[in-house]
């Protein structure tokens, strides 16, 4: 069984305060609740305290990005070695923005996807079409695969409140584990957790869930919201005792 996964993707929001106090509230809601796993994805400068607050809890902390070298002549770039170091749990890499707005390619997420795998950090490696699975995945080995999750968030669906539908978010997703199967073979494609992300909101998550396929979400604006994110939460606890 796949354990499901919910990653709220903050993005650039939030000051200091609020990303802790989001998180503290977050916890005291959880509880020890542990049928879904939970995500945090923030900014670095928030990371540190968020590890400090998440401590000996069931969230996980995930950065936004990373750099393909662990240290180096990199001005304003962020070491893949140091958020390990600070007790990051996954880098999130190959976001659409990422590639938008700063020019990432399948060949840069191919080597951060390398490098934060070699430094111990697990990974959500995001496409936002089939054709990019191979190709970030190129060099990374079967016992690595263990540590890599896919995210699948198509380009039209992000930000825009137009969600993909659950059938053709189910069909790429049963493609890309196809995919791993053909790459890495049936255990491995078994194994893989795939999420979907793309205006995922409190009216469709409970069906891309229900998905054989599919076994999380990544959540922007709708993270931004405590109360929103806290029902999708819910949301994904239930299915996740229906999945069973
Ligand atoms: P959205 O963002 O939920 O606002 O569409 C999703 C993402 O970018 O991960």
């Amino acid at each position: 069984m796949r354990k499901p996964i919910i990653v709220a993707n903050w993005k650039m929001n939030f000051l200091r305060d609020q990303a802790d106090l989001f998180l503290q509230k977050l916890l005291a809601r959880l509880g020890h609740n542990q049928t879904v796993e939970v995500g945090i994805a923030a900014q670095d400068l928030f990371l540190p305290d968020l590890i400090k607050i998440a401590d000996d809890s069931p969230i996980s902390i995930v950065a936004q990005n990373a750099h393909w070298e662990n240290f180096g002549a990199f001005t304003g770039e962020t070491s893949p070695k140091a958020l390990a170091n600070i007790g990051v749990d996954y880098v999130m890499l190959g976001h659409f923005e990422r590639r938008e707005l700063f020019n990432e390619t399948n060949s840069t997420v191919n080597l951060k996807v390398r490098t934060a795998l070699n430094d111990g950090l697990d990974v959500i490696v995001d496409v936002e079409e089939m054709e990019q699975v191979e190709p970030v995945l190129e060099g990374i080995t079967e016992e690595q695969m263990k540590g890599i999750i896919i995210g699948f968030e198509p380009t039209f669906a992000i930000g825009t409140g137009m969600s993909a539908s659950t059938k053709g978010a189910q069909d790429v997703a049963k493609r890309i584990r196809k995919t791993v199967r053909r790459l890495y073979g049936a255990p491995t494609a078994q194994a893989i957790r795939i999420l979907y992300g793309g205006s995922v909101d409190r009216d469709n998550l409970a069906d891309l869930i229900a998905q054989p396929d599919i076994d999380g979400s990544l959540v922007g604006r709708a993270s931004l919201d405590f109360q929103t994110f806290w029902e999708l939460v819910k949301i994904m606890q239930r299915a996740a005792v229906v999945k069973k």
